[in-house]
């Protein structure tokens, strides 16, 4: 449901060239209804998809386009466009705009009132999938919200090009709620992980059989990396832990530490980790539960007329175990991949462990198992918290990976209320 208190605020509307700029249009209509004051720019590339006098006409005033337009340096110019605007939307953002941002150009009028303005920049990013997780792109965001921009995340789903997966824009009244909530709120969404320490593992541990071959798994890494980003956007300092199976490039602000074997990623965990309540560990890895008991100096050759071969497999260290038994200040977060009875299971965990929360999923289901872009998981908590459970439907990666920050959040949250009453 849509507030309808919003009298006054001056919301401005930037609109660029993407093939969802349509929505931009219902956007802008639903804005309007809820009572902002709405007025809209476009880049040349956004009048390629949409025209001006659309949106001229569904929010009665003229629609700004040039930089240098004497006709609009009269009235209102780019320097009284960017003092005008309670608020900055910038939707759809297209990668080019993104990447302007980033670099501080100011060669056209979006950019350049984006650069004037010192209101609140939202930035709704809508673009083909492979796109949107190009690293440059990625990279782009981070710099982008390093500077205090706001991201509104893509959905994911059939995209205008025929792909499926993340970089659609939200629908309007997605987008509006969005918008309407940060500007009922007057201020930032408030950083849930501002001073906060953040120690995540990812992707697949591997274990040496001899100096060629090795056991691992499918684990790529992208819910490790996915949470890190949104850890560091809620303002922890995080580092890393990372198996050598993962390719992803390394997000800005994140410290990254590659290991091979589960017993170097215990070490590395060890040393990255404190034994403070403002220290929170995410075990996303896929940590290999054995290894190989003596591991071969030469390769192993095959021998002719022997059909087999017995390796020895002994147990690797539990990572998640050790690290909540040394470090019982700091708040544990578990993961859970299963394909089978997956709610008995975590929960068992959750208590063997003494985790503060676990999350599952269940990798049967392959649209969301490893190397998805997508995910859909259930959070259970500890019993000292308020809540059981939560169930977060299949989404992005990313917004799994928002809503898992906010249950950090709400486990803080309780600790911090738990402390004041003592
Ligand atoms: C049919 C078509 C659809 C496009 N859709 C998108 C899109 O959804 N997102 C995007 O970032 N770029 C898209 N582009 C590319 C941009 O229009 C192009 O990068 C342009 O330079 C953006 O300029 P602007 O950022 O100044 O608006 C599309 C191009 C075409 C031809």
């Amino acid at each position: 449901m849509l507030s309808l208190s919003m009298k006054n605020a001056n919301i401005l509307l930037a609109i660029t060239g993407g093939i969802s700029a349509y929505k931009s249009a219902i956007l802008a209509r639903l804005l309007i209804k809820a009572g902002c004051d709405v007025r809209v720019m476009m880049t040349d590339g956004a009048c390629e998809f949409i025209t001006p006098l659309t949106l001229q006409a569904l929010t009665g005033h003229e629609v700004h386009t040039d930089l240098l337009d004497e006709t609009a340096e009269r009235g209102m110019g780019h320097i009284e466009l960017a003092k005008w605007a309670d608020l900055l939307v910038i939707a759809p953002a297209s990668a080019n705009t993104i990447a302007k941002l980033a670099m501080g150009l100011a060669d056209n009028l979006v950019s350049t009132v984006a650069l004037a303005t010192t209101a609140p920049i939202l930035v709704a990013p809508a673009m083909n999938q492979a796109m949107y997780h190009h690293a440059i792109v990625q990279n782009n965001l981070d710099t982008l919200i390093k500077f205090g921009h706001h991201i509104i995340m893509p959905a994911s789903g059939e995209q205008a090009c025929g792909d499926m997966g993340v970089g659609r824009l939200p629908e309007p009244e997605d987008l509006c709620e969005r918008i309407l909530d940060f500007v009922s709120s007057k201020q930032s969404p408030p950083l849930l992980l501002a001073d906060k320490k953040v120690v995540i593992t990812a992707g697949a541990t591997v274990e040496p059989i001899d100096p060629v071959r090795f056991l691992s798994n499918h684990s790529t890494g992208k819910m490790g990396f996915a949470l890190a980003r949104a850890c560091v956007r809620a303002g922890a300092d995080v580092t890393i832990i990372v198996g050598k199976s993962v390719q992803l490039p390394t997000p800005i602000g994140i410290t990254r530490l590659n290991v091979g074997t589960a017993d170097e990623m215990l070490t590395a965990c060890q040393g990255a980790m404190t034994d403070d309540g403002d220290t929170i560990f995410i075990a996303t890895a896929a940590v290999a539960d054995y290894k190989v008991a003596n591991v071969a100096t030469q390769k192993i050759k095959k021998v002719d007329g022997q059909d087999s071969l017995t390796l020895e497999l002994i147990k690797n260290p539990d990572i998640l175990a050790t690290i909540s038994q040394n470090f019982p200040h700091a708040i544990m977060v578990g993961f859970a991949a299963e394909t089978f009875d997956t709610e008995n299971y975590a929960k068992g965990k959750l208590v063997a462990k003494n985790l503060d929360m676990i999350a599952v999923n269940d990798v049967s289901d392959q649209s969301i198992g490893f190397g998805s872009d997508d995910n859909a998981m259930t959070v259970f908590f500890a019993k000292q918290y308020e809540q059981d459970k939560v169930v977060l439907s299949k989404a992005s990666k990313d917004n799994i990976a928002q809503q898992l920050v906010a249950c950090v959040g709400q486990v803080l949250a309780h600790r911090a209320t738990a402390q004041d009453e003592r």
